[in-house]
């Protein structure tokens, strides 16, 4: 316990270097209802498991986060440091629909609340625009001791509408992180981590796809070890839901040290709630779901312990 507690007064920034160097993954929960911040937090510390809590715009849009304000006072109320930090996830510059968003707003009201860390998301700009809003971004962060990630290549999934199919979007390559441009962004952006694309694609959050099981998506291992070699910072796999184990347990060997988890989750968490219509049974549900993740795909039990030990 009393290793726990260390891990507690440690930044996060340190506790992500030190996951990054020993390939522990830390995964992100998204919260996309309030009652699931304390069975989260409930379910880190039964599996003694360091994860984050995060929440994206879609959650507080198109489900029941609510608020970047009302997330964190749950957070308040149930998180404990030893196990879990909160992030902002996804501050689009353009967002799913195409449409330009005041991001500086979002940014600032997540680090004026507390947040630990905060993810700026200019990937539908070009680079040089992309590099130039994270910097501000990376700036502000280090003024304020807030951790800050940002994206570069195209993680598509959250755009209405039809995607191509999965197999040519894999096979092709389109959109992935171009390890050369990784290198530029991160040197010239300063980033703390960098969300990449090597095959990974997000779950839908609209129309009828959002409750329909997600596209088991592979990963380009070899695509990510050379964004690995040139970048040196922790790397972040979005979409995490239903990639296939053995590419994900490759990935934390080469450079994933955050995986982002909305989908599976949220369905799970609407499934056990809606059948029974009560927030317990959610919860439940949630809880059981994350109890497979934690112990079975990602084989994280006990990373909190892990951590503490190697700092
Ligand atoms: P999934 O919903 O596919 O798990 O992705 C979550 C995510 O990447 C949030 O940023």
């Amino acid at each position: 316990m009393a290793d726990l507690e260390k891990l507690g007064k440690v930044s996060l920034q340190e506790i992500m270097r030190v996951a990054f160097r020993e390939h522990v993954l830390i995964p992100a929960f998204n919260v996309a209802y309030l009652p699931m911040v304390e069975t989260i937090v409930e379910t880190l510390e039964e599996c003694k498991t360091f994860a984050l809590l995060e929440v994206s715009r879609p959650d507080i849009t198109r489900f029941g986060a609510e608020s970047f304000e009302a997330v964190k006072r749950e957070y308040d109320r149930f998180g404990n440091p030893a196990l879990t930090r909160l992030h902002q996830d996804h501050v689009p510059v353009i967002d799913e629909e195409g449409k330009r968003v005041d991001w500086s707003a979002l940014v600032e009201e997540a680090m004026d609340l507390g947040y630990h860390s905060v993810m700026i998301d200019g990937s539908r700009l070009p680079l040089e625009e992309n590099i130039a809003v994270t910097k501000e971004v990376v700036g502000r962060g280090r003024k304020r001791g807030i951790c800050v990630e940002a994206e570069l290549g195209a993680v598509l999934g959250h755009e209405a509408g039809p995607l191509p199919p999965y197999e040519e979007l894999f096979q092709s390559g389109k959109g992935f992180t171009d390890p050369e441009e990784a290198r530029r962004f991160v040197n010239e952006t300063g980033v703390d981590w960098l969300s990449v694309a090597v095959g990974n694609i997000h779950g839908a959050i609209s129309g009828v796809a959002k409750d329909e099981k997600k596209v088991e998506a592979r990963l380009n291992i070899e695509h990510l070890v050379k964004i690995k070699e040139v970048t040196g910072v922790p790397l972040v796999l979005h979409g995490g839901s239903g990639i296939k184990k053995e590419y994900v347990l490759q990935a934390i060997r080469n450079g994933i040290t955050k995986i982002n988890v909305g989908t599976e989750i949220r369905q799970a968490y609407e499934k056990g709630w809606r059948k029974a219509g009560s927030i317990q049974e959610g919860q439940k549900a949630l809880k059981e779901k994350m109890k497979e993740l934690i112990k079975e795909y990602y084989e994280i039990e006990g990373s909190a312990l892990r951590l503490a030990e190697k700092l």
